[in-house]
């Protein structure tokens, strides 16, 4: 396949990337400085600012000999986080995708999950998990699931993280769930950004059939998870 990173400098985005380049996906990492992706085989850096709806289709249509993406990963960030650009940005890929015929995996935040023993209550309304300082960042991305759920014709899946996502190991594991936050059998929502870009492609190369699903470590085979 051919699948297009949009963010791929950054913690999620680079991990994705080397990912799907390493499974032998041919890969579009695409970013305003491209030029601090780390480059390696199957990887075509691409300079766009997702901000520029006629450059992001241009890059989705892929420079010769890549070809037009078949997926889209949207892994971008603002500092400070801004919800007018994570909802622009998404808006921007859907309409880039849908033209092309391209599914969108888009990284979105654990606060647009259902927050466990509350299916009524949105974790980005939980003060258990959001602190009020950070609630304006995890409602952005309530805002961008909603953007995808608007959308008349983009094919989107969006995968939710736990609620702390950071570098660390690549284990090849995880479980998977749908819209409820999940956490392990050490009661940690968390994944590695590592892991979560293994989750990401699984899901490029085998949709689920889900349109918003979340994942969490898991441990060694063996060991039950709660
Ligand atoms: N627990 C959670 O819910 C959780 C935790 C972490 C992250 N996340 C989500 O995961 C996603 C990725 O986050 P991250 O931590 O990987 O972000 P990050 O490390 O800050 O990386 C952001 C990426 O976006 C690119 N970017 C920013 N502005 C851009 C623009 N105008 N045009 C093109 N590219 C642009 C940056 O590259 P350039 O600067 O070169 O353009 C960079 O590659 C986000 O949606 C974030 O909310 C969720």
């Amino acid at each position: 396949m051919t699948i297009a990173v949009l963010g791929a400098t950054g913690m999620v985005g680079s991990r994705v990337s080397a990912e799907a380049a390493g499974r032998g996906h041919r890969t579009l990492a695409l970013s305003r400085r491209p030029g601090e992706a780390r480059t390696r085989a199957n990887v075509t850096p691409v300079a766009v600012d997702v901000t520029d709806p006629a450059a992001v289709g241009e890059a989705l249509a892929g420079p010769a000999p890549t070809g037009a993406a078949d997926a889209v990963v949207l892994a971008v960030r603002s500092f400070p986080a801004d919800r007018e650009f994570l909802v622009g940005a998404t808006r921007t890929v859907l309409d880039a995708a849908a033209r092309l015929g391209a599914r969108v995996l888009v990284v979105g935040g654990a606060g647009a999950l259902r927050s466990p023993g509350a299916a009524d209550l949105l974790v980005a309304h939980d003060p258990t998990y959001v602190p009020d300082e950070h609630r304006a960042v995890a409602l952005a991305g309530t805002a961008q699931l909603g953007i995808c759920q608007d959308h008349a014709d983009a094919d989107w899946v969006c995968l939710s993280p736990p609620a702390v996502l950071e570098p660390g190991p690549r284990t090849g594991r995880y479980r998977r769930g749908t819209d409820t936050l999940l956490t392990g059998s050490d009661g940690r929502s968390w994944i590695s950004a590592e892991d979560l870009a293994v989750a990401v492609v699984d899901e490029v190369e085998n949709p689920g059939g889900e349109r918003h699903f979340t994942v969490v470590h898991t441990r060694r085979p063996g060991i039950k998870d709660a």
